[in-house]
C-alpha cells in the first residue's frame, strides 16, 4: 500500500504507479473488506465531565534515572520504545531493569530474545551480577510471542529487538518497514489488552529513518532515545515522546564494567579531565531537559593548506558552527577565512541547546588569538546573526549549578555583543 495515496497492489514497486511517489510502497496486511456499518454504530459519544479519569498507578523500575525519564515509573499497558545505535547499551539497560524488578518476587519478567540467544542474555545477567529470576523466550515470530505473553501474563515484557521479529502474514524480511510496523502494532495491542508494560528495543539503522524506530513513533506511548559515543562512557537517555509524562527529562548514565550506572553529577564527570588556562577551551552550562550540565567546548584553528578550509564540528550542529564562524568574521573582525577550524564537545555528548553559542564563539576566538579565558568563567548565551548575545531560558538554574562547581557565568549581562565579550574576556 502506498503510504502517500493509499493505492494498493499485490507486488512491491519502487515508485507508486498511482501518485508517482518513490519508496512509498509498504507491505501491509490487507483488511477484510465488507460492510462495517454495525461496528460504526457501537461508537459512543461521551461527555467530558462524565469520563472517569483513572489515576494510573506507577510501577517503579528501580533504575532511578530511567524512572525519572519515564515520568515516575511504568504505567500498566505502557509501551516504551528504546531506540539507539547498536552497542550503545539498550540491552544492558533493559536487562538491569528486568533484574531490578525481578527482585520483587511477585513480579514476573518476560524477556524476548530475538537478537541474542538465551545463553547470551544469561551471560550478561551474570556479568551484571543479577540474582533475580526471569523468563526468556527465544523467538522471532511475533504471533508466537504474543501467544506466550497471553499465556504467561508477565508483569513486564521486554522485546529485544523489534527489528528481528516477523509475522507470517507478510512476506517482507525482518526489519522491513512493513514487518516492523505490523509486529509493533500487534505487540502494542497485546500490551494494552492485558495491561502489561512493555519495552521494545529499536535499532537506529545506518540509513537513518528507514525501517528504524522513527516508523514506530506514533504506535508507541513513549520513545526513549539513547545518545552517546560508543567509545566514551557517558550515555544520555532522552524522552522524545511521552504520553504519560514530561519530555524534558534526561537520564544520565555511565557505562561501566558492571553495567550502566546512574550519574548524579554529570558535570563533574565531563569536566574531570579539563586542562585549565589553555587557549581554545571554554566551559558552558547547557540545559538538558530540566537539568543544568557543565560541558567543555574545545576549539582548534590552524592555517589551512586547502583551497576551501576544513571545518569539523563534533557534538554540535555543523550548520550552527558555520553560522557562528561567519558571525565571528563579520561582527567581531576575526580573520578566519584561511583557517581550518575544529570544534569538539568533550565527553562525547551532543549539545542542541543554543545557550552554548557564546562558548563556541569564545573557544574559536580563544584558539585563534592564542589567549586563554579565565579558568573559572562559564559562557552562556545564544548568538544572533547581528553578533548580539541573547538571553537563554533557565539562566538562574545554570548560574546556580555553575556556582556549585566553582564557575562564574558570563552571559548576556556581561557584554551585549560577541565582539564585546571577546574584548572583555580575552582582552583583544
Ligand atoms: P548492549 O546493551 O548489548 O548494546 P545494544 O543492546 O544497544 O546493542 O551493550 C553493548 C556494549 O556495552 C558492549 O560494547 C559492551 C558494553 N558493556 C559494558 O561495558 N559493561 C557491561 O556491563 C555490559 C553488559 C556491556
Ligand atoms: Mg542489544
Amino acid at each position: 500500500m502506498c503510504q502517500q495515496c493509499g493505492y494498493s497492489q499485490s507486488q512491491w514497486a519502487g515508485k507508486c504507479p498511482s501518485c508517482g511517489t518513490w519508496n512509498s510502497m509498504v507491505e501491509t496486511v490487507s483488511q477484510a473488506t465488507g460492510s462495517k456499518r454495525q461496528e460504526v454504530n457501537k461508537a459512543q459519544v461521551l461527555k467530558l465531565s462524565e469520563i472517569k479519569v483513572l489515576e494510573k498507578e506507577r510501577v517503579k523500575t528501580g533504575e532511578k534515572e530511567l524512572d525519572s525519564v519515564l515520568g515516575g515509573g511504568l504505567v500498566s499497558g505502557m509501551v516504551v520504545l528504546v531506540a539507539g545505535e547498536p552497542g550503545i547499551g539498550k540491552s544492558t539497560l533493559l536487562t538491569q531493569t528486568a533484574l531490578h524488578m525481578a527482585q520483587n518476587k511477585y513480579n514476573k519478567i518476560l524477556y524476548v530474545c530475538g537478537e541474542e540467544s538465551a545463553s547470551q542474555v544469561a551471560l550478561r545477567v551474570r556479568r551484571l551480577g543479577g540474582k533475580g529470576e526471569m523468563l526468556l523466550v527465544e523467538s522471532s515470530d511475533v504471533d508466537e510471542i504474543v501467544g506466550k505473553i497471553e499465556q504467561e501474563k508477565p508483569s513486564l515484557a521486554i522485546v529485544d529487538s523489534i527489528q528481528t521479529l516477523t509475522t507470517a502474514d507478510l512476506t517482507g524480511t525482518a526489519g522491513s518497514v512493513g514487518q516492523v510496523r505490523e509486529c509493533a502494532s500487534r505487540l502494542t495491542t497485546c500490551a494494552k489488552r492485558l495491561g502489561i508494560p512493555m519495552f521494545l528495543v529499536g535499532h537506529v539503522t545506518k540509513e537513518g529513518a528507514i525501517a528504524g524506530p522513527r516508523v514506530l513513533e506514533h504506535v508507541v506511548d513513549t520513545v526513549l532515545w539513547f545518545e552517546g559515543e560508543r567509545s566514551q562512557s557517558l550515555r544520555l537517555v532522552r524522552a522524545i515522546k511521552n504520553r504519560f509524562g514530561p519530555t524534558d527529562e534526561v537520564g544520565v548514565f555511565e557505562m561501566t564494567e558492571v553495567g550502566l550506572m546512574g550519574v548524579d553529577n554529570p558535570s563533574q564527570l565531563l569536566l574531570a579531565e579539563r586542562v585549565k588556562n589553555v587557549p581554545g577551551s571554554v566551559v558552558s552550562v547547557v540545559l538538558e531537559g530540566k537539568r543544568p550540565i557543565l560541558a567543555e567546548i574545545q576549539a582548534l584553528t590552524t592555517s589551512s593548506q586547502l583551497a576551501v578550509p576544513r571545518r569539523v564540528a563534533t557534538g554540535i550542529d555543523f550548520a550552527r558552527m558555520q553560522m557562528l564562524v561567519a558571525v565571528l568574521m563579520r561582527r567581531a573582525g576575526l580573520h578566519l577565512e584561511g583557517e581550518d577550524i575544529f570544534v569538539n564537545v568533550t565527553g562525547g555528548i551532543k549539545l542542541a541547546d543554543r545557550g552554548v553559542d557564546l562558548a563556541i564563539c569564545l573557544a574559536i576566538a580563544s584558539a585563534f588569538l592564542n589567549k586563554s579565558l579565565p579558568a573559572e568563567v562559564a559562557a552562556v548565551g545564544e548568538v544572533g546573526l547581528l553578533g548580539e548575545v541573547r538571553k537563554v531560558q533557565g539562566l538562574d538554574k545554570r548560574v546556580k549549578e555553575a556556582k556549585r562547581l566553582g564557575y562564574r557565568v558570563a552571559s548576556a549581562e556581561s557584554g551585549k555583543s560577541v565582539a564585546a565579550a571577546i574584548k572583555k574576556l580575552l582582552g583583544e
